[in-house]
């Protein structure tokens, strides 16, 4: 087991793709005096986020569906990095019922649409925007919240949205949803790590 370098919040960032958000945290988090990413999780070997994260000096990880659902390899991970909240950026799995338990009310997931709106399995990414985009929706939006045990279903931390005109596309819908992630997201996970420790 490793020693705990610090008594800072320790962030685990779990992403499966491009990881501009993951990235995003990081930078947010570099000099806070609270909180801390430590590592870096992803079950996609040749994952942007991993090059991304390289940038930086913080130890990332790969793992496979066994790892996550069937061997505990994951879950020693977490645990031999100190792990205190795991955050969801850009994660596609459903996260298993022994890392829900470990981690009870501390997994926070961002899901790039106004929830209950636009949710469930197969939507992300992109294909939430193309079908905002198809249903001619006047708005959409970020949800952050607490994972549970069935895709974006858990509590709701936060929302914010932003109106879409005729002239958007999936692209440009895409673009502005982005941009409430990058100001939200890093703050929302702030905010609900400090109120946590001060009750
Ligand atoms: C983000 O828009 C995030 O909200 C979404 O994937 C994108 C990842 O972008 N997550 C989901 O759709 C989860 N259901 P990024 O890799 O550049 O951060």
């Amino acid at each position: 087991m490793k020693k705990k370098a610090s008594s800072k919040q320790r962030l685990a960032i779990f992403a499966s793709g491009n990881g501009s958000n993951a990235e995003n945290i990081i930078r947010y988090f570099q000099q806070h005096p609270v909180i801390e990413v430590a590592c870096v999780l992803s079950n996609k070997a040749d994952a942007y986020v991993l090059k991304r994260t390289k940038n930086y000096q913080i130890p990332s990880y790969t793992f496979g569906k066994a790892d996550f659902y069937e061997n505990g390899k994951v879950l020693q991970i977490l645990q031999n990095e100190k792990i205190d909240w795991i955050i969801l950026a850009g994660f596609l799995w459903l996260v298993p019922e022994s890392i829900l338990k470990a981690f009870p009310n501390k997994i926070i997931n961002i899901h790039p649409a106004l929830l209950p709106k636009y949710g469930g399995k197969g939507m992300y990414g992109n294909r939430v925007h193309q079908a905002v985009w198809e249903n001619k929706e006047t708005e959409t939006g970020i949800t952050i919240h607490f994972a549970n045990a069935h895709y974006d279903e858990g509590q709701v931390i936060f929302q914010a949205k932003t109106p879409i005109f005729p002239e958007d596309t999936p692209e440009s819908i895409a673009q502005k949803v982005h941009s409430l992630e990058y100001e939200h997201f890093p703050k929302m996970i702030e905010q609900t790590i400090l109120a946590s420790q001060s009750v």
